[in-house]
């Protein structure tokens, strides 16, 4: 098949054009390069031995997404770019919605012009807010708490209409947990620029000796241990999931939520050890107030996915732990030389 990804140089889009390309379908990456280091459609091309095209085109930008789907004529669109920094979405809620919502829209009369209308969309968790129940099922009321969450969820809500209002359509909207972990090549994987905002990235600067100390953002949750839980999935799993939802896409007509995770829970406490066992490097942390807006607790109900994507998630904590620790040697090792 011929497959365009927007935001197929960044980290889960990365991933997900190696197994695309490993499948034998013909990618178009479609990238800004604002979030993607440019030489990641060659490290891709390293890691599959097969090159995708690329274009450099901004997802708000609809004359050239228009020339680019009309000139490469995909039978199907996976949609990554977008902005992800829950708290730069607090302080920038307009350039979220423009980019998010507005870039979304502009892709979606882009592929109408292009006569495309499969598309697999990364949604996340998010949009289930403080959740009533864990695990989350996908019938879940959706009432998220933040502007990147509502971005999420106003796409969700877009190509449901588009669905309504064309036949053709035939759409996935996946609702990602938490990916973490990178290509057991260390050829690509997450690179943050400045601090991270995620636990894992933080937790393997902290072992490669990059920053001293991990802040554990509250140990006083209804948990276990009282640190949060959460359902960490392997990026190259999710990566998987969209070439599932893919062929789901050409089988059926429609719109559906589904969630990407593995139903299965680690604490903050549990993925710092798990890292330094991995890693064979200490992880020291500090114990210090909650982050405004987090939850306790966030679990997939993976048992949809199971049934329509006939997909589940392969890779434990431990492969995790190894392959973002090989990542993140490597980006230090690239850091220093
Ligand atoms: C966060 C976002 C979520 C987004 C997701 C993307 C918030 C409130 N939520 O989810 O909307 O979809 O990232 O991956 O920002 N932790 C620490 N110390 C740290 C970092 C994290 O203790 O330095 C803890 C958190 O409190 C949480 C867990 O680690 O319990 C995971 O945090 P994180 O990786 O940021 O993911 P989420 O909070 O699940």
């Amino acid at each position: 098949m011929r497959v365009a990804v927007t935001g197929g140089a960044g980290y889960i889009g990365s991933h997900t054009v190696v197994c695309l390309l490993e499948a034998g379908h013909e990618v178009l990456i479609l990238d800004s390069f604002a979030n993607a280091a440019p030489d990641v459609p060659d490290r891709i091309a390293g890691i599959a031995g097969q090159s995708a095209q690329v274009m450099r085109v901004d997802i708000t930008d609809r004359p050239a997404l228009t020339d680019a789907l009309t000139g490469f004529r995909p039978e199907a669109v996976l949609h990554f770019a977008g902005l992800k920094a829950v708290g730069e979405a607090v302080e920038m809620p307009l350039e979220y919605y423009r980019v998010n919502v507005a870039g979304s829209l502009e892709l979606m009369r882009a592929m109408e012009a292009a006569g495309c209308h499969r598309l697999v969309f990364s949604s996340s968790a998010t949009v289930y807010g403080d959740p009533d129940v864990v695990p989350i099922p996908e019938t879940h009321a959706l009432r998220p708490t933040n502007p990147y969450g509502h971005s999420k969820r106003m796409v969700e809500q877009v190509i449901e209409d588009w669905g309504v209002a064309n036949p053709a359509v035939a759409a996935v909207n996946l609702r990602y947990f938490n990916p973490v972990g990178a290509h057991g090549s260390a050829q690509i994987g997450e690179a943050p620029q400045g601090v991270p905002n995620n636990l894992m990235p933080y937790v393997a600067q902290v072992a490669v000796g990059e920053r001293p100390h991990l802040s554990v953002f509250g140990d006083d949750y209804d948990t276990p241990d009282g640190t949060g839980v959460r359902d960490y999935i392997h990026v190259v799993d999710l990566a998987q999931a969209h070439l599932a939802a893919l062929d789901l896409t050409g089988r059926e007509g429609g719109v559906q939520a589904i969630n990407v995770g593995t139903g299965r829970g680690y604490s903050v406490l549990e993925m710092v050890r798990a890292f330094e066992t991995a890693s064979g490097r200490p992880v020291p942390y500090e114990i210090i107030a909650r982050r405004p807006g987090d939850i306790a607790t966030s679990l997939a109900d993976p048992s949809l996915s199971a049934a329509r994507l006939g997909w589940k998630a392969e890779r434990d904590l431990e492969a995790m732990c190894r392959d973002a620790w090989v990542w993140q040697s490597y980006l230090a090792g690239k850091n220093s030389g």
